[in-house]
């Protein structure tokens, strides 16, 4: 986690460094202190350790995604890292990221995410209802797990998925036959072991970072999103920075998502073996092929019932073309 730390002093530095910029006379005794709160254990990459200026609240002690997105709105608090499903609400361009197999490649995933002058427009798009997202996070690929294992599609019906709290999950998990059943993260774990859930689907560090595998001994890798987390900001709190202070937090944050992207892999190795060797979890290979036929209408259908995604998406087809045309 050594990283995660030297990020964490990087923020604190450009705090630090702020403060001088704002010209205030003594940093020590009128330190800003910034809030960040999100969803994540203080071990999952996103969690940038820090002593001093900045404040981070782990594991939804702020509230599940929604509630602090909420409150980095009223500017309560200054930062929410939360996935884009939360966002939809606010600005329906951030539908697309809920498709069933949007990108068809993780290369292709990156290179639209890191593309920073692109994804600008789609990162203000909040700003009329006070926040803009700064950067993004791997979130890694989303698959099933249930306390029964899944082998097929059809093993999906009936049964009580949690999906994150959109409308386009709801449907995502409907589309594949199951009962989708919205909830915050936070409370899965408890969902799932009650019976009140089958259970849920997302990347396998929920299986070890947040326990799932204590409750779901099947994780099927069907593979159907991969959807970025965000560092959102309160609008009134990043527009009362001066253009350099502005600036400083940009690199900062980018900053910080590289040095996310480097840990990724590896956390994603080291919960596979924690959940197969201490907590029994079963990891199962799938036809891919067959969850996507189950749900091939689904993109199309989005597209319809939302221009607004129509941009962002075809670009995205661009960028995945490019890498199933490197394949071939
Ligand atoms: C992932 C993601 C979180 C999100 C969670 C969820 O862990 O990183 O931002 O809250 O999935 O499914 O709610």
């Amino acid at each position: 986690m050594k990283g995660f730390k030297k990020i964490g002093a990087l923020v604190l530095c450009c705090g630090l460094f702020i403060g001088n910029l704002t010209g205030c006379a003594s940093i020590k005794s009128e330190k800003r202190i910034i809030r960040i709160s999100h969803a994540q254990s203080e071990t999952h990459p996103e969690h940038l350790g820090d002593k001093y200026e900045v404040q981070i609240y782990p594991n939804e002690l702020l509230g599940g995604a929604q509630k602090a997105i909420e409150l980095t709105q009223t500017g309560a608090i200054d930062f929410v890292v939360a996935g884009t499903a939360n966002l939809e609400n606010f600005a329906d361009v951030y539908e697309v990221f809920s498709m069933p197999y949007l990108f068809t490649s993780e290369e292709a995933y990156h290179e639209v995410m890191s593309d920073t002058e692109y994804m600008k427009a789609v990162y203000e798009s909040t700003d009329e209802a006070g926040f803009r997202v700064l950067t993004w996070y791997n979130a890694g690929t989303r698959s099933f797990y249930a306390k029964k294992p899944i082998y097929t599609p059809d093993d999906l019906k009936g049964l009580k998925m949690r999906v994150q709290q959109s409308p386009a999950s709801v449907n995502m998990a409907n589309a594949f036959g199951a009962a989708a059943s919205p909830m915050s993260f936070g409370e899965v774990y408890t969902a799932i072991q009650q019976g009140v859930i089958d259970g849920a689907e997302n990347n396998e560090l929920a299986l070890t970072n947040n326990k799932h595998g204590e409750v779901a001994k099947y994780y099927s890798y069907n593979k159907h999103q991969m959807v970025p987390d965000m560092l959102i900001g309160n609008l009134k709190f990043l527009e009362g920075l001066s253009e350099e202070e502005y600036q400083i937090f940009e690199e900062a944050a980018l900053l910080s998502t590289e040095e996310e992207m480097k840990y990724w892999d590896e956390q994603v190795e080291e919960a596979k073996n924690i959940a197969i060797n201490e907590m029994g979890v079963e990891f199962i290979e799938v036809d891919i092929q067959a969850f996507k036929d189950k749900v091939s209408g689904v993109q199309q259908e989005m597209l319809d019932a939302n221009p607004s995604i129509l941009e962002l998406y075809d670009h995205i087809q661009e960028v995945n073309a490019k890498y199933t045309q490197e394949e071939e």
